[in-house]
């Protein structure tokens, strides 16, 4: 039997419940692909499915990761377009933190050659999160007025560059001034800090009174709050999530008098439900990436076994960009 190693989450609730094993490598079925993983990827959504607090619950034991960059290893039956050695992005249920993973065929993306595997790990949940937002539900214009919160994390930075390669003019929000010097350094205009300052005060300040067109908030609790009395004439807020921990209200009379659109998006629904709509905007993604209108940023490189260290620089927001985990395969 051919083994590899994995982290595994034994139980879930608990704080450090990761750890090192090896297991059988996995088989793909017909219609899935076993992916050699190089890169995975480590989302602020992995904490939170070992928390048991995010909307897919796997049974444990499992390993997280949501996104892996590696190569074609073995296919099943039924699989075509791809061959042996083929470099893919895989957008995976669970399961990247793992010398290999089985995807669905339909989950795997051609990574382009001059893009190597940390970036293309960095680019997939974060910049289609941002990019399907932005395009998709906010329908940005240019010129439009786009504020981002938690704009120097992973999504939030993801977002401040997408935000710019369609023209808007970008205010990041983040916790520090040194979270707000990357967002500056990504292409961001203004910069507010949600520690020290009054976003809405400052947002109107920025837009000359009107406010923002566009709010993206991954944040959520008051930062959500104050988002919908910052928003412009016909503005439009996105949720996106609630790394701030709790979940806020939108009163419809604040949404009514103000003529505000309040929306959610998840991008992995599109995954499940729209996989060729996924497949174009990846694409797009890689083009713009190649085109240089896309940087994305890698803050830690940590081996597959310090999983569980990876995960805790995001719970102590101590992560800027992305955050990826090595297997040295
Ligand atoms: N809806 C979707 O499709 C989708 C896709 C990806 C991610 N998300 C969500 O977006 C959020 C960010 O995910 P991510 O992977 O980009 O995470 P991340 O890189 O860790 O970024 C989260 C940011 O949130 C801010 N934050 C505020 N309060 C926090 C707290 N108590 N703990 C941790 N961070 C806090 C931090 O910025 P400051 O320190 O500057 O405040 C941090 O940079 C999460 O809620 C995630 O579930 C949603």
């Amino acid at each position: 039997m051919s083994t590899m190693r994995a982290m595994i989450c034994a139980e879930t609730g608990r704080e450090a419940n990761l750890s090192l094993h090896e297991i059988a490598r996995p088989d793909p079925g017909p219609d899935e692909v076993l992916i050699r993983v190089r890169v995975a990827g480590v989302n602020f959504a992995d904490s939170l499915m070992l928390a048991g607090r995010y909307q897919d619950r796997p049974e444990p034991p499992f390993a997280p990761g949501l996104e892996a960059a590696g190569e074609v290893a073995a296919l099943g039956s039924t699989v075509k377009g791809w061959k042996e050695g083929d470099r893919v992005l895989a957008f995976l249920d669970h399961g990247g933190f793992a010398d290999y993973v089985v995807a669905r065929a339909q989950d795997l993306h051609a990574i382009p050659s001059p893009v190597d595997d940390p970036t293309a790990a960095a680019l997939g949940i974060a910049y289609g999160t941002a990019h399907g937002s932005l395009v998709w539900r906010a329908r940005l214009q240019p010129e439009e007025w786009l504020a981002v919160h938690g704009a120097a994390g992973g999504t939030g930075l993801a977002s401040v560059e997408v935000g710019k390669a369609l023209n808007a003019r970008v205010i990041a929000t983040a916790g520090s001034p040194e979270k707000l010097a990357v967002a500056a350094t990504h292409g961001a205009d203004a910069l507010i800090d949600y520690r020290k300052e009054d976003l809405r005060d400052r947002i109107k300040a920025l837009t000359a009174g009107q406010g923002a067109d566009v709010i993206l908030d991954p944040v959520g609790g008051a930062v959500f709050e104050a988002s919908l009395r910052a928003l412009a004439f016909e503005g439009r807020l996105l949720t996106l999530g609630f790394a701030g921990g709790s979940i806020p209200q939108a009163p419809a009379n604040i949404v009514m008098v103000k003529n505000i659109s309040v929306a959610g998006f998840y991008w992995g629904a599109y995954r499940r439900r729209a996989p060729a709509r996924v497949a174009q905007q990846m694409r797009d993604l890689f083009a713009w990436l190649m085109q240089g209108r896309l940087q994305p940023l890698v803050s830690h490189r940590l081996p597959l076994e310090e999983g569980a260290a990876a995960l805790d620089l995001l719970r102590r927001r101590k992560a800027t960009g992305k955050v990826v985990l090595e297997t040295g395969g």
